[in-house]
């Protein structure tokens, strides 16, 4: 693949960037608008000027990601980088997310068990005292409030702490340096954060070998020393990229999703009306969201789509929001509809490296929005919506505040 070659995408000639930042929270650029009109694979220039093929077509990207011959070893040439961020953090090792099969598969067994459907289950009583816990403190102390810090970042930080045993006091600490690492501003700003992460978890790996308690990293400790299947710069990986996976994504649902649901009062209404609604609703938010836009992959072999030929070394990228909007499987595709089967979005990824926490995301979305809503039925903005400040387009997407009233 060259700079040159532009054309072979599809019917334009200029290929548009990505990404690009969001008009509305809700829905994706409408820069992209021309990529819906190119099913399933077009091409598009990233923040360094290269070409990379964007995959935007639901059945194709479901292939796709299933694909052995997509590697996202981001180390690899022709690995696409989506910003100056990611840049920097690039040749840093990464558990799970970074690695390929069959080094993949190992490290996700060994930690498969806590993410199961069973297992978050189970966690929803805890879950559930997080939430009023949560909210009795925001009530205590409002109205307004701003729900970003008061509640969608606290529950899921909470939630996470306690399955990994990472002590929540320290939260201050490791929620800025996820923010920094996430959102920069300069690449050297998130080699500082990963380092300090990556210190702070190592310190805390340490003081678990001593002293084991009962969380996941202290299971991950006790099967190192009995099995040593696994060095300390693994563990740390793990942790690094469990505790910030594990609180940052579902904090962005939470806040998009309630500013989302604030601006569709029928849909709301409806949700409160008839709460059985409320897994599809959170399908539904998943899919029209797409929070994660963007997966990255390398070609590691030459690979036909379409009549298309994707190129060993090719960048490839999957806009979720774009996959999630195909009218073919989803019709009317930019309304919010808790009838509709949302199930198969990509909103979580697919294939081998398909979100580890999604059961426990899941159910903290349906505990911390049903519960939200019920306790609080006049929730509203407290500020004008297009005032409000939402986070830009080369990360998770989410509200970087939400000022609310009741
Ligand atoms: C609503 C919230 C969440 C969203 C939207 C989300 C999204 C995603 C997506 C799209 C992927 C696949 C990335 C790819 O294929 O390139 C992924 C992977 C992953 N997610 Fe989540 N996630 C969420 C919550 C969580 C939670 C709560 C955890 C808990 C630890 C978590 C841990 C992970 C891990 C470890 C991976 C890598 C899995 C692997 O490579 O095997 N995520 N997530």
């Amino acid at each position: 693949m060259t700079d040159t070659d532009t054309t072979t995408g599809g019917n334009r000639t200029r290929p548009v960037a990505f990404p690009q930042d969001r008009t509305c929270p809700y829905h994706p650029p409408a820069a992209y608008d021309p990529l819906r009109a190119d099913r399933p694979l077009t091409r598009v220039t990233l923040f360094d000027g290269r070409p990379a093929w964007l995959v935007t077509g639901h059945a194709a990207a479901r292939r796709l990601l299933a694909d052995p011959r997509l590697s996202t070893d981001r180390t690899r040439d022709g690995f696409p980088v989506t910003s100056a961020r990611l840049a920097a953090v690039r040749p840093r090792r990464t558990a799970l997310l970074g690695v390929d099969d069959p080094e993949h598969r190992a490290q996700r067994k060994a930690v498969l068990p806590e993410f199961t459907l069973k297992r978050a289950t189970a966690l929803r009583p805890r879950i559930h005292r997080i939430v009023d816990e949560r909210l009795d403190a925001m009530i205590a102390q409002g109205p307004p409030a701003d729900l970003v810090s008061a509640f969608a970042l606290p529950v899921p930080s909470m939630v996470i702490c306690a399955l990994l045993g990472v002590p929540y006091a320290d939260h201050d600490f490791f929620e800025e340096q996820s923010r920094r690492l996430l959102r920069g501003p300069l690449p050297a700003d998130v080699q500082d954060a990963r380092d300090r992460l990556e210190g702070y978890l190592g310190e805390l790996v340490d003081r678990k070998r001593e002293a084991p308690g009962e969380g996941l990293l202290d299971d991950l400790v006790r099967k190192q020393e009995a099995e040593g299947a696994f060095d300390r710069d693994q563990l740390i990986a793990y942790a690094v990229i469990l505790l910030v996976a594990g609180h940052e994504t579902t904090a962005n649902m939470i806040s998009l999703g309630t500013y989302t649901l604030l601006g569709h009062p029928h849909r709301l209404a409806e949700l409160r009306a008839d709460p059985s609604l409320l897994p599809g609703a959170v399908e539904e938010l998943m899919r029209v969201l797409s929070i994660a836009d963007g997966l990255l992959r390398v070609a590691t072999e030459d690979i036909e789509v379409d009549g298309r030929t994707i190129r060993a070394g090719d960048g490839v990228v999957f806009s979720t929001s774009v996959i999630n909007r195909d009218e073919t499987v989803y019709p009317e595709p930019d309304t919010l509809d808790w009838h509709r089967p949302a199930r198969h979005h990509v909103a979580f990824g697919f294939g081998i490296h398909q979100c580890l926490g999604q059961n426990l995301a899941r159910a903290e979305l349906e505990i911390a929005l049903h519960t939200l809503f019920a306790r609080l039925p006049g929730l509203r903005l407290a500020a004008p919506a297009r005032e409000i400040p939402f986070k830009p387009g080369d990360t998770i997407q989410g509200m970087l505040e939400l000022p609310v009233a009741w």
